[in-house]
């Protein structure tokens, strides 16, 4: 199997004039925990949409786990797992019902699937509000459900567009802790996050601005690029420096 999760070769995403991604070149390495970062509207749900094959790109080319993300974009979805922003739970379903139609997109079936959640449900402490309904779930549970939502198939990649905003610091923590888990276990990881403490747990990072890659190294090498004191900073200069060249 390849060393490359995820290759992008010059791709763009055009909505009518608007350009969210512009010649987008990424490579994540497989195993990798990889950070996605830039201010709103830089592109970063776009590019993982697109990554998903749930989005065609106007032009350029990707793979993820090896599968052209265009012209094989369900064998991607086979071999991913997405957490969306606002987690893309069924409120009106239960915790168990959101797995099994979550599950079964995925491709679990019949006995296995039912096996797969029964453990999985308790692997991540879901057992006793399998009937609750998910929209009475707080925060951090809405957040742990998104994410066994997302993992119950095994996926070998993982895509999480924010998946700890709203959440108190206990949850984040606690999902931080089940993310090194999943990487532990060889999958690979691309997380969006506001939290500039996360960007700092990523092996890597990728910076967007206004859809262009800025930035790509490990957070030492982002600062040391940027010449500043911490990923925060490196944040804040290019945020101002974006909101200048708007102005
Ligand atoms: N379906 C769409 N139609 C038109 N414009 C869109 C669409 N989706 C995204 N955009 C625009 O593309 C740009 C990039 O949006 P995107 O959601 O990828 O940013 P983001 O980095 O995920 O932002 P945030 O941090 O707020 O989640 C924005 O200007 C957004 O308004
Ligand atoms: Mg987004």
């Amino acid at each position: 199997m390849s060393e490359v999760a995820v290759r992008t070769v010059a791709l763009h995403k055009r909505f009518g004039a608007l350009v969210a991604v512009e010649g987008l070149d990424l490579e994540i390495k497989r195993g990798e925990v990889f950070g996605l970062l830039g201010p709103n509207g830089s592109g970063k749900t776009t590019t993982i949409r697109m990554l998903c094959g749930l989005m065609v790109p106007t032009s350029g080319t990707g793979t993820v786990a090896g599968f052209d993300i265009v012209r094989e974009s369900e064998s991607v979805r086979g071999a991913i797992g997405y957490m969306s922003q606002r987690f893309g739970l069924y409120d009106d379903l239960t915790v168990a019902e959101n797995l099994r139609f979550y599950s079964t997109v995925y491709g679990l079936h019949g006995r296995e699937r039912d096996a797969r959640l029964a453990e999985h449900s308790a692997a991540l402490g879901l057992t006793e509000r399998l009937g609750q309904l998910a929209g009475t779930l707080s925060g951090g549970w809405k957040q742990r459900l998104a994410l066994a939502c997302a993992t119950a198939h095994r996926p070998q990649m993982l895509f999480l567009d924010e998946p700890t905003a709203g959440v108190d610091p206990a949850a984040r923590r606690a999902f931080w802790q089940s993310i090194y888990v999943l990487a532990s276990e060889g999958t690979t990881i691309l997380v969006t996050t506001h939290y500039m403490d996360e960007a700092e747990r990523c092996q890597r990072l990728a910076f967007l601005s206004r859809g262009h890659l800025i930035g790509v190294g490990t957070p030492k090498e982002i600062t040391t690029q940027f010449n500043q004191p911490s990923i925060e900073e490196v944040f804040i200069a290019l945020q101002a420096k974006d909101e200048g060249a708007a102005a």
